[in-house]
């Protein structure tokens, strides 16, 4: 199937069936998450996969009593950085050059440049920053999950907060962004299974500027 066959069979799970995701394809969904872009390579985001049934009924209760955080396979949080510092960014660029065999200080120049950019910008601005960089994860994950025949729901829907403490988050400087349940549609009891998909239609959606 095609990329756009895959994303009209997939839609926002509302009641999943309790069965398993095989490993294999929850490997997969975590690969396209972790390939994705960011912005400078920075990849300013964690994802925490959960199965513990205590811990999801938890969550559940921060997350609008919504049945697929408990009726899923797996449960995948997004979790983003609480701010950029020049400790972060080195270690990840240092990462970097290492793995292309190149010296550390060829990239002092650019992380200096992103530094002076982000610092007067404020945390709460490099925190949303780095939340928007954990969003295209997101998104290739939920694309991924298609492709694998796998259902997925996008959640916002949920206390972050309360999450970033059920988790232990801001010890580890991370803010809970999104979550995704993966999982089975239940066939017989999801109300949206047979709704129309629907979306701006081309004309309005798209702007030609020749
Ligand atoms: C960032 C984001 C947050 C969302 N939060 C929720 C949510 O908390 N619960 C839910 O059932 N659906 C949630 N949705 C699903 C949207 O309502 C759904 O994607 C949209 O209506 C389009 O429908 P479709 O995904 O079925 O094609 C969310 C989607 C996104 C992208």
């Amino acid at each position: 199937m095609s990329l756009i066959e895959n994303l009209q069979w997939r839609y926002a799970t509302k009641k999943m069936n309790g069965k398993k995701v095989p490993q294999e394809k929850l490997d997969y969904i975590l690969e396209a998450a972790r390939l994705a872009p960011s912005s400078s390579g920075l990849q300013p985001y964690k994802i925490f996969v959960i199965t513990n049934e205590e811990l999801l009924g938890k969550i559940k209760d921060i997350a609008w009593n919504q049945s697929q955080v408990v009726d899923c396979s797996h449960l995948l949080v997004f979790a983003a950085w609480d701010g950029y510092s020049d400790e972060r960014i080195s270690s990840v660029f240092n990462f970097m050059m290492d793995e292309r065999g190149l010296p550390h200080s060829q990239m002092d120049a650019y992380k200096q440049n992103i530094l002076s950019l982000y610092e007067p910008l404020g945390q709460e601005w490099q925190a949303s920053h780095s939340a928007k960089q954990s969003y295209i994860a997101f998104a290739m994950a939920i694309a991924a999950a298609a492709e694998v025949k796998v259902d997925a729901t996008p959640m916002e829907g949920f206390v972050n907060k309360e999450l970033d403490k059920l988790l232990d988050l801001e010890k580890q400087g991370l803010r809970s962004t999104v979550i995704l349940p993966l999982g089975y549609r239940d066939e017989e009891n999801d109300w949206l299974i047979s709704m129309k998909k629907v979306r701006t239609p081309k004309e309005s959606f798209i702007t030609e500027v020749k």
